[in-house]
């Protein structure tokens, strides 16, 4: 997948101008000359360093985008919210651990192409390193799924210390990425509670109707047991409300009951409902790549100012 971006976007990620990205020396000498659709996005790395422009400091972190009520926006967000995080020059991991593998398609990748998954790395003792995949774009990894992760629950079931075997993989990366987004399927079973463990924050897209209400009973009770019986407490729990309409008046009244019940979780930031997720995804391009000033992309974009900020002020770190 080739993504370009247009010089004045793609001077603007590097605060800077498009005149200076054909004048300034260290920029020319390490970006692919531009074409008429403009500069390579997989060089922004490169230009960013070459320019001395780091992202702003953030603590390592995990965090999975998780709600147990499907259809949700839990793969649309987290990938682009793990691509914009790319965007400002982090390094990012993202673990795809749904057997749909609609993450991996969201960021242009076909599951089954690959051999290994996560399946591999819980089940079969395989080194996480073996099972990261590049995306084309420098910075930016993946754990691909696909069909062979379908009988994770049954193989985990009969394995010693089977809640903890995504924390201790992760273990053994460190603190290679900065972030590490892990999308989840809408399943209650022992890789979500896996991905639980292994996780610093919790994010829960929702959507604004009260049947979203009954998932986050569920979900609060199982962090609730996670703490009690495991021993794992989460640093943030973020609420996200997703795919919000504003002229139905049922959206207003359960964002409403939301902010009564959920205020301290629910984050500033709300996604708007936006066609180009779907269009986005049926062309596997990520959303910033697609249609960068579409509401969604815009929304998402404020969604991670808000979590990188949080993310600044946190207490623990992945290592
Ligand atoms: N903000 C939005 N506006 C409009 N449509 C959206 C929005 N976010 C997601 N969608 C669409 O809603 C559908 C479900 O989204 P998505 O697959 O991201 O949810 P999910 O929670 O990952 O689903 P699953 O539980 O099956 O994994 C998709 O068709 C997606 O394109
Ligand atoms: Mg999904």
């Amino acid at each position: 997948m080739e993504i370009r971006y247009p010089p004045k976007r793609f001077a603007e990620l590097l605060a800077t101008t498009p005149d200076q990205l054909e004048r300034e020396p260290a920029l020319r000498a390490v970006l692919t000359p531009p074409t008429h659709e403009g500069y390579l996005a997989a060089d922004l790395p490169r230009a960013r360093s070459a320019l001395g422009r780091p992202p702003r400091a953030a603590t390592p972190r995990r965090q999975l985008f998780l709600n147990f009520k499907g259809g949700t926006g839990k793969t649309s967000v987290s990938t682009a919210y793990a691509y914009r995080l790319w965007e400002l020059g982090y390094r990012v991991l993202v673990i795809d651990l749904d057997s749909q593998g609609h993450a991996t398609k969201c960021l242009g990748l076909e599951g089954s192409d690959f051999p290994r998954t996560l399946f591999d790395v819980l089940v079969r003792r395989t080194p996480v390193r073996d099972v990261v995949v590049e995306t084309g774009l420098p910075g930016l990894s993946l754990i691909p799924s696909n069909l062979g992760m379908s009988t994770i629950e049954l193989a985990l079931m009969p394995l010693a210390g089977r809640e903890f075997k995504l924390r201790r993989a992760l273990e053994e990366i460190g603190s290679a990425y900065d972030f590490t987004v892990l999308d989840a399927p809408p399943s209650f079973g022992l890789l979500n509670l896996n991905a639980l463990m292994a996780a610093n924050d919790l994010v829960v897209p929702v959507l604004a109707d009260f049947l979203s209400f009954h998932g986050l009973k569920l979900l609060f009770e199982t962090v609730q047991s996670l703490e009690a019986d495991l021993g794992h407490v989460l640093d943030h729990i973020f609420i996200v409300i997703n795919a919000f309409n504003k002229s139905f008046k049922l959206a207003n009244e359960a964002r409403g009951a939301l902010q009564e019940h959920y205020r301290e979780f629910l984050v500033h930031t709300v996604i708007r409902q936006c066609t180009k997720f779907a269009q986005a995804s049926s062309e596997g391009r990520p959303l910033f790549a697609f249609d960068p000033k579409s509401k969604g992309a815009h929304d998402v974009a404020a969604l991670t100012e808000e979590l990188v900020a949080a993310a600044a002020g946190s207490r623990t770190a992945v290592a």
